[in-house]
């Protein structure tokens, strides 16, 4: 279903590059976060067209042993619905897995249920959560 899309761990993704693509899905780019949370992370997928643009992405943290956690999964906005998101969770769980991670871990708002649930194979778990903003 994802015709020509390549599909990548850790070749490089420039930051302009992730800003593009999160404005494309409509959301607020913040020019240089990639560049700060590329040094923390065990890796990261991602999908290429065709014509070489950046039209998905995952970032997989970790705490250095057996827990790895998924982040800002991103399709870009023109290519959403045709299957990229499952495919780069798919790639990135395999690598993780093969860096000696056990589990991998993920939150989401509840419209994305089906996404990672039934898409991804993602089951449910007890998880917790601090707004530290609102802390007193
Ligand atoms: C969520 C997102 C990554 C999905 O990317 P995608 O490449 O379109 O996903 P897929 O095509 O692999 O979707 C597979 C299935 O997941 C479900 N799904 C995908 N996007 C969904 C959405 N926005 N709402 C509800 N279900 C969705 C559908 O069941 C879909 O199958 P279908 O197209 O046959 O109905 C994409 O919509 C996106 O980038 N959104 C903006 C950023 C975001 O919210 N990221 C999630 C961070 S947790």
């Amino acid at each position: 279903m994802s015709g020509e899309i390549s599909y990548t761990w850790r070749d490089p993704i420039t930051d302009e590059e992730l800003a593009d693509l999160v404005r494309s899905h409509g959301g607020r780019a913040e020019a240089g976060w990639w560049d700060k949370a590329r040094e923390h992370s065990l890796g990261w997928v991602g999908a290429r067209a065709g014509d070489g643009v950046l039209v998905g992405f995952v970032n997989v943290a970790w705490d250095g042993a057996d827990h790895a956690f998924l982040i800002d999964t991103k399709t870009r906005g023109s290519y959403q619905r045709r299957g990229i998101a499952t495919a780069v969770v798919r790639l990135a769980a395999a690598r993780a897995r093969a860096a000696g991670c056990e589990w991998l871990h993920v939150d989401f708002e509840p419209h994305l249920r089906g996404f990672y649930f039934e898409a991804c194979g993602f089951r449910s778990t007890e998880a917790g959560l601090i707004h530290l903003p609102s802390l007193a």
